[in-house]
């Protein structure tokens, strides 16, 4: 019989490098050099504590090896190798006792989803990790802006200039920033990942530029370090991550973004895409000529107040964008959150998720991803379908897509 073991790996084409599996390893398991982040087979001992933190689950992969793959060979993978044939089964026999033991770990720490997350298929292809950690790029800002007025909730608009550094992105992709100075163990600070709110052709078309929508955090390093920037400062940017959560490159394609709090990032970027291209910038001319398939929008917050870009949506004309704005915290109102709002627009969105040009954006508190599901499940099952298979194929199609924290 073959010795074989389970090996946890990190898909490093999904991984967007936020670094957050590497903060939670109890036992530092998890490293990282300027390619990928990886997991060190004699250390990890299957705790399951990095699954549930993953942004992307990136962090859920495993391989039944005979031989583990080294750091160096982890380090230089651009994606992750198919399972290896063990031959006559032996191998499989050796680790079925690991194998159920994981499993169980598995499906208490990571409910519910799985599969891998694609990119849509017809998504511009993303530049990745082009300004690696020992390589930031040097942006400027250029505006720093309170999006919320609620001073115990404070979130900002930053706008980066990134100069003559060339700087790719495309809408739904990350940038790291590095907070100056050294952790308590006097290492240089991780950089913290925040989601790009603005378009591929800058926050002002055709400037280099790109913006982010950050909200502070009681003792976030990083958060408190952004949110304090003023204009003119010097800051280390690294990036850009993310390559499946990307807006498919069809103006017919429907979109379906459900957000709360600053998961609002990537579907302004979305907005403004659409605006600029299928719409055209008066927001009637449809340069395409195509069908435009048009957005909604379930977007969850405490109250008007604290929901960024309140103003700028207010603009955003109605058959570009269906606006569904709900509320937790309003003064005598009921707590409502997005997943509520869901199901009481179940016909529209039972004809969402109904429709093969559909994709689906979820981004923001992790706890919404549990809710916002149940509510599809209910959905579909209300038109006498399985959400689990329409949420499956949706997958298959890269037009599903999530990314919660
Ligand atoms: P709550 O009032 O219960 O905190 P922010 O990040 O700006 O606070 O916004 C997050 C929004 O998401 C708030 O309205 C918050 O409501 C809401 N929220 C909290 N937990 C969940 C959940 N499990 N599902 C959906 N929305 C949630």
């Amino acid at each position: 019989m073959t010795a074989a073991a389970k090996q946890h790996l990190i898909d490093p084409e999904i991984c967007i490098r936020c670094h957050t599996c590497e903060m939670t390893c109890p036992v530092g398991a998890i490293e990282h050099d300027d390619n990928n982040v990886v997991v060190r087979a004699e250390d990890c001992d299957f705790c399951m504590a990095c699954i549930p933190v993953c942004p992307t689950g990136s962090i859920d992969n495993w391989r039944v090896v005979v031989e583990p793959y080294t750091l160096e060979e982890q380090y230089s993978w651009s994606e992750l190798p198919e399972q290896a044939d063990l031959g006559s089964g032996g191998a499989e026999t050796a680790i079925e006792a690991l194998d159920e033991t994981v499993a169980a770990l598995l499906a208490e720490a990571h409910a519910g989803a799985g599969g891998k997350a694609k990119a849509p298929a017809s998504a511009a292809k993303p530049t990745v990790n082009m300004y690696p950690v020992s390589k930031p790029a040097k942006a400027r800002v250029q505006g720093n802006y309170p999006l919320t007025k609620d001073p115990d909730h404070d979130v900002r608009h930053i706008i980066l200039d990134l100069g003559s550094q060339p700087f790719p992105v495309l809408e739904g992709q990350s940038v790291g920033i590095i907070a100056p100075g050294t952790d308590a163990n006097g290492r240089p600070h991780l950089p913290r990942l925040y989601s790009i709110s603005s378009p591929r052709d800058g926050e002002r078309p055709n400037f280099n530029n790109l913006s982010l929508t950050v909200k502070r955090e009681k003792e976030g390093v990083c958060s408190n370090y952004v949110c304090d920037l003023k204009a003119g400062d010097e800051v280390a940017i690294t990036g850009p991550f993310g390559s499946t959560f990307l807006m498919p490159d069809d103006g017919e394609a429907r979109l379906l973004l459900i957000c709360t709090g600053t998961g609002s990032a990537p579907m302004r970027a979305f907005t403004m895409r659409r605006q600029r291209t299928v719409y055209g910038k008066s927001g009637n001319d449809r340069p395409d000529s195509g069908r435009p398939g048009g957005m909604t929008m379930f977007f969850g917050a405490r109250t008007p107040d604290s929901l960024p870009y309140f103003g700028p949506l207010k603009k955003v004309p109605a058959d570009l964008l269906d606006q569904h704005l709900v509320y937790s915290r309003l003064e005598g109102g009921k707590k409502e959150y997005v997943q509520d709002r869901l199901m009481a627009e179940q016909d529209k969105v039972a004809g969402l998720i109904g429709d093969r040009r559909t994709h689906v954006y979820i981004c923001g508190l992790r706890g919404m991803e549990e809710g916002v599901e149940r509510a599809f499940a209910n959905i579909a099952e209300s038109t006498g379908r399985s959400w689990a298979e329409i949420r499956d194929i949706m997958r298959e199609e890269g037009r599903y897509h999530v990314e919660t924290y």
